[in-house]
């Protein structure tokens, strides 16, 4: 029998999902397409930045980058806010990677790409890692392309790379033990040989010119990024702070939350600014962060992958 929480989130999703038809109808996408010309065909050097909460984009950036530089190419690889965005009209590519979150792209990514200087027709590609069974990775890729052309970006490419996902809520309380793990064999040999394809085909669109064009899909989870799912699902987390006595002051969580909402002098966290992106929880080595959700206490993601015991294969290129 169904308690009175889930009959409600039950009913939620019933409605959500009636009312997609009307919610489609009125969407219309438009074509993502360069508005000025590719300012050069011949790729020098090359940016390569990601933002990256549990390493799968960072590892496919920094493959990609590899892979690029094997092809002579001088390549700045970096997390996305270490960039200098004064002189990011040096590059000749730039390439955006983002994790799907919630459907979409981070607003911390679109943010992001929305705050560079003009880009005067440089040729830019995007790449996102996800871990849902269908997790809008087209649409959430074509966010970012979008911001990209705004600031007068040329797209050449768009990839989604599919990997072993990082969201607590999927592996909280019983769940954990019952889930057939989904992806978990993921990133492997030919997640990575598809990287390394991309970088290379990425490479072969600015040498032939070849803008190329976007299109949003109409699917349900694109119905859903409009309902706000992040609002929806902070409202189910009933705690989040961290255990004083357990914290070790190292930083990690302050570090990787994009909206500053750790204050590590009180243990707090404003809940209010969160994005509940779940980097403090996924990444914090002392397991100080505190979350409750449905009543238990979720674990984030090296902690899950401890119990699992899963672990995540590295390209060769990276070893060393
Ligand atoms: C807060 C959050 C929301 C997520 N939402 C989605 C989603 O909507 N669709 C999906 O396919 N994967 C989703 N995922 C899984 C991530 O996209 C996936 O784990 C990604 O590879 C993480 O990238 P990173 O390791 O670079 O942070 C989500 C993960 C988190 C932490």
């Amino acid at each position: 029998m169904d308690d009175r929480r889930s009959f409600l989130k039950k009913s939620a999703i019933a409605s959500v999902a009636l009312s997609l038809p009307a919610i489609s109808s009125c969407a219309c996408f438009d074509t993502i397409r360069a508005s000025v010309p590719m300012k050069t065909r011949r790729v020098g050097s090359a940016l390569v930045a990601w933002y990256s909460q549990t390493g799968n984009t960072r590892r496919y950036g920094r493959l990609l980058a590899k892979t690029m530089q094997e092809a002579g190419i001088r390549v700045t690889a970096s997390d996305l806010r270490e960039v200098d965005k004064s002189k990011i009209g040096a590059y000749d590519l730039i390439i955006i990677g983002s994790p799907v979150f919630y459907y979409d792209a981070p607003l911390f990514v679109q943010q992001w790409v929305r705050s560079l200087p003009d880009l005067k027709g440089m040729p830019v590609a995007v790449y996102v890692s996800f871990g849902g069974p269908e997790g809008n990775q087209h649409n959430a890729a074509c966010s970012i392309l979008e911001c990209l052309v705004q600031r007068q970006g040329v797209p050449v490419a768009q990839r989604a790379f599919v990997n072993i996902g990082a969201y607590p809520l999927s592996w909280a309380g019983d769940k954990i033990k019952k889930t057939p793990w989904k992806h978990r064999d993921l990133p492997d040999r030919q997640t990575y040989d598809r990287v390394r394809e991309y970088a290379r085909h990425v490479l072969g669109q600015v040498a032939q010119g070849q803008a190329a064009e976007f299109s949003k899909k109409l699917t349900l989870r694109e119905g859903l990024t409009f309902l706000g799912p992040i609002y929806w699902t902070k409202r189910s987390i009933e705690e989040h702070y961290l255990i004083r006595d357990k914290c070790i002051e190292c930083g990690t969580c302050g570090d990787n939350c994009p909206a500053g909402a750790i204050n590590l002098a009180d243990y707090s966290v404003d809940r209010q600014a969160c994005v509940l992106c779940f980097g403090c929880l996924n990444n914090c080595p002392a397991q100080a962060v505190y979350m409750q959700y449905d009543g238990v206490r979720l674990i984030g993601f090296q902690e899950f992958l401890k119990l699992k015991n899963i672990k995540i294969m590295e390209p060769a290129e990276l070893k060393a």
